[in-house]
């Protein structure tokens, strides 16, 4: 038997499409075992003893990818079942490695003991020279699956596992499936590396149905997360866009770290444990279900008794703050401790029941340990910022003057203007061969001038506005845009012909297709360009509209009629994939709601007509979500706020499970909140690979959609605890200096922010337009809030909110079902009494930026019949379907509101 690489198959994938043989050294052909437990139906394959299928009782939904089974049959393609590690004799020297996949021969079956399904030795398929003899074991655990490995050490020396792993297989291969099988028949799996209380989770990709989880059986940390290396064959395209690859739960990973991680900084302490003479130990992992599906996960995992931790606004914290947590475990806490020392404090508020606080000098990441009275230890993964006004002028400020971009001698035009730039070069991204991260378009390019554009509509600076102004006069109108409003793909392109006098790095390879020459980088065919460009404009027309005297250029209306063009433009017959949902496009949603305000009626009414023709297609199909890519996590934004704005009630809770499917909570500020993403660093970050990336922009745009499902429906906190945590992720991405990188490499050899800035933008866009102040009543947990701190008076009667987070104009009130927004200043904090309905908020001017002579309140209720009226103070008028309310220069203005 003989099988092509992937490299071959591109050359001749097409001539021989399905006939590229494939190796069953699985043994396949001699079938499966079926064993069932009260919750469970599998299937392990009878030579491999692996398992090959995993279904809940009761459901035909499989976790596992059986109908590709015979494109995985090969040496070298992990199942569950299979069993990685590293030894030495001794506890120095190199490691050896032993794998159960590498070179696989049938395993020797063993009679089952008490409880045991299923029981066989390893010895066959591991090399002769391994002095450890492994027993696997499939058993029955209270009705769940559980996996069970038994090291025995039959030498006569103490062996040292220094890396033990269990390769975790879920059927999450898109590849040459279409979109609603895929939707049908595929699921996405995330780990929580919490130690003892570690687990992976898993959901089908649609979010609805059954959840799964797999948690510690007995002693058996979940320390680390290893990507695994597959061979990539045509059939499943292993490491693609379509098929992000396996990885491993690893309980051991000290060889590991102190090799092929050494640069690294891991998650957890990295172990490694030694086995005397003749001795043993076992490890394994429980698989259950979680019957409500992904709402249900944290009680699936529970009645494991695996210990669960709960932390609110999420894991992404800022300094000097306290944020609470939440533990629930068989036993009491015995020790709690953070790393670094003294970067988290921690206090108990009541029984279980905590507030942690990062010191005030404090940055970084912060690990949380929690010591159990029966042993157990959890860890739980902080990332603590700056204060959030502090990190805004940080960005703001970085944006500004490192990137920012002023050689007029520029041919390509891009000067002046803040550019993609390189943190780790210290420098300005003025070539690379992927020309639009050096040409201010696509994603990759504007990620720098999106992420300054919005910063001002939240936290206006006079001298940053100044800036943009330039650019948007001297650079986006006339070069970005052509004079019809249309969007090019790239100013920067590759023309060394065209442009002698330019010098094209040769330190770079221009071969490649990203190479665009003038015409293709001029193509005003993409229609996600256009959303970056609207939401610059509409940037600028809300700092016009609230501090006139910080633009100099132009008024309002005139950012306001550009951003409207440019949507519009955008529409056109002659711009490709203006018919999907795009990144960031609930800025059409806040132009639409503008023009609306501004009574622009004729604008209004054809960019609702536009948008509606796309809702009313996307209503009709049954995977609305398609994007330039075979698979994406970016068409839901926009579905989902059409949907909704145009009362499409089933495509917007479709769409709302959707991204539940590609968006998990766990103790981790790393994959709390964060969307499914991992091709992207291919197209806009520095190191290029396909891994899952940490907060990439996926965390801040998804946020948009359960944020906004959640204020119309304040009882499902889920949807909060997602999304809170995606909405914080851009907060993450930003360094000690201002700096902003596109995400965070989550393989365990990185553990680094990328270099580039790329596409960072389009997630802070999401945090700007989503986040805020959010209050809600947890059913366990109480009364909560989101990006600020609580206080109750009078028994609970009077609720006071200090605001914490970077969008402080930004208010939800859960309990009363009411959202308020500012357009100029800040509130700083609010209160409410929920019986009788009335809100009070204290605004102020922002810290540190221009004065604002009134903000312009909004009131939205998810009650039509409730209507909120301003009381005080006087001087209030109506404006823009809001309220004026005038603002003192120093000091505060308290705002009173009654139903
Ligand atoms: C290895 O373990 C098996 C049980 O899986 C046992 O039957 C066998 O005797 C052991 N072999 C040695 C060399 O200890
Ligand atoms: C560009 O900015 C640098 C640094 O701020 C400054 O020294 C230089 O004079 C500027 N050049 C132009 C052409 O404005």
């Amino acid at each position: 038997m003989f099988c092509f690489y992937r490299i071959i198959i591109f050359t001749v994938a097409t001539l021989l499409s399905g006939a590229v043989c494939q190796s069953d050294n699985l043994g396949i052909k001699n079938g499966y075992i079926t064993i069932t437990t009260a919750n469970f139906k599998a299937q392990i394959v009878r030579d491999a003893q692996v398992l090959a299928s995993l279904t809940p009782t009761g459901s035909t939904f499989d976790f596992l990818p059986k109908d590709l089974i015979s494109a995985r049959a090969g040496n070298g393609q992990y199942h569950w079942g299979d069993i990685t590690f590293r030894y030495r004799r001794g506890s120095s020297g190199a490691w050896t490695d032993g794998n159960s996949a590498t070179a696989r021969k049938a395993v020797t079956s063993l009679r089952a003991g008490t409880g045991a399904l299923a029981a066989s030795n390893l010895a066959p398929t591991l090399p002769a020279t391994v002095p450890l003899n492994v027993t696997r074991e499939w058993l029955d655990v209270e009705g769940d699956l559980g996996l069970r490995f038994t090291i025995e050490n039959t030498g006569n020396s103490p062996v040292e596992i220094g890396s033990l792993g269990f390769p975790a297989e879920f059927n999450s291969i898109f590849t040459n499936r279409l979109a609603t099988d895929t939707q049908r028949l595929c699921s996405l799996s995330d780990p929580y590396l919490g130690m003892d209380a570690g687990y992976i989770r898993a959901n089908p990709v649609r979010g609805t149905g059954a959840a799964l989880v797999v948690t510690p059986l007995g002693d058996t940390p979940l320390e680390a997360y290893r990507n695994l290396a597959e061979p990539s064959y045509a059939a499943t395209g292993y490491g693609s866009q379509t098929f992000e690859g396996f990885y491993e739960w690893q309980v051991l990973s000290k060889a590991w770290a102190e090799k092929e991680w050494a640069g690294a900084k891991p998650w957890n302490t990295p172990s490694s444990r030694t086995i005397p003479p003749g001795e043993t130990l076992q490890f394994g992992v429980r698989f259950s279900v979680a019957p409500g599906g992904v709402r249900d996960i944290d009680s699936a995992v529970r009645k494991t008794g695996t210990p669960v931790a709960f932390g609110v606004p999420g894991y992404i914290i800022p300094r000097g703050s306290p944020s609470q947590l939440f533990l629930q475990a068989d036993a009491g806490v015995q020790s709690m401790a953070s790393d670094p020392a003294g970067s988290l404090a921690v206090e108990e508020v009541s029984e279980a029941s905590y507030s942690i606080t990062p010191a005030s000098t404090f940055w970084g990441r912060a690990k949380l340990t929690v010591i159990y009275a029966d042993g157990k230890t959890q860890t739980i993964h902080y990332h603590v910022t700056k204060s959030a006004t502090d990190t805004l002028s940080d960005l703001g400020k970085f944006l500004t003057t490192e990137q920012w971009y002023n050689d007029t001698s520029d041919p390509f035009g891009r000067a002046p203007s803040v550019m993609s730039y390189d943190y780790e070069a210290r420098s300005i991204v003025t070539q690379d061969p992927r020309v639009w991260i050096a040409g201010l378009s696509d994603e990759g390019g504007v990620g720098a001038y999106l992420a300054a554009t919005a910063k001002q509509a939240i936290q206006p600076d006079a001298a940053e506005v100044t800036k943009l102004e330039a650019f948007i006069d001297q650079v986006l109108w006339p070069t970005v845009q052509t004079d019809d409003f249309a969007v090019k793909k790239s100013i920067f392109y590759y023309d060394p012909s065209g442009l002698p006098q330019y010098s094209y790095s040769s330190n770079i390879d221009w071969t490649s297709w990203t190479s665009w020459n003038e015409d293709a980088a001029y193509a005003i065919d993409r229609a996600y360009d256009y959303v970056h460009v609207a939401a610059a404009y509409w940037s600028l027309y809300r700092v016009a509209r609230a501090y006139p005297s910080l633009v100099k250029t132009h008024d309002w209306e005139w950012y306001l009629n550009q951003a409207y063009r440019t949507v519009i433009r955008g529409m056109q017959n002659d711009v490709g994939y203006n018919r999907l949902g795009l990144m960031g496009e609930t800025v059409f949603g806040e132009i639409l709601t503008d023009l609306t305000r501004e009574a622009l009626t004729s604008q209004a009414s054809t960019l609702t007509s536009a948008m509606k023709s796309r809702a009313t297609q996307w209503d009709g199909e049954e995977v609305p979500y398609g994007s330039e890519m075979a698979w994406d996590s970016t068409g839901q934004e926009g579905v989902y706020y059409w949907a909704k704005y145009f009362g499409l009630a089933n495509t917007a809770t479709k769409t709302v499970n959707s991204v539940l499917g590609y968006m998990p909570t766990v103790p981790h500020w790393g994959w709390n909140g964060n969307a499914r993403r991992y091709w992207d660093n291919v197209y806009g970050g520095k190191l290029k690979r396909i891994e899952r990336q940490i907060h990439h922009y996926g965390s801040g745009l998804n946020a948009l959609v359960l944020l906004s499902a959640f204020r119309s429906d304040p009882a499902d906190t889920y949807l909060l605890q997602v999304g809170y945590g995606g909405t914080s992720g851009p907060l993450s991405n930003i360094n000690e200096a201002g700096f902003a990188a596109a995400s965070f490499h989550s393989w365990p050899d990185t553990l680094k922010w990328d270099g580039y800035s790329g596409d960072y933008g389009p997630g802070f866009l999401g945090l700007v337009l989503g986040s805020g102040t959010y209050i809600v009543r947890h059913e366990a947990f109480g009364l909560l809030a989101y990006g600020g701190v609580l206080s109750a008076e009078g028994n609970g009667a009077v609720v006071n909110v200090q605001t914490t987070g970077p969008v402080s104009r930004r208010v939800f009130v859960g309990p009363l079902g009411v959202t308020l927004t500012v357009d100029a200043g800040s509130v700083r904090s609010f209160s409410y009494e929920e019986a009788s309905g009335s809100v009070s908020l204290t605004l102020t001017q922002l810290p540190g930026a221009p004065k604002a002579a009134a903000a312009v309140l909004w009131i939205e209720t998810n009650d039509a019949a409730v209507k909120y009226r301003v009381s005080t103070p006087s001087g209030v008028t109506s404006e823009r379907l809001g309220w004026r309310v005038p603002l003192p220069a120093n000091g505060d203005v308290v705002v009173e509101l009654r139903s």
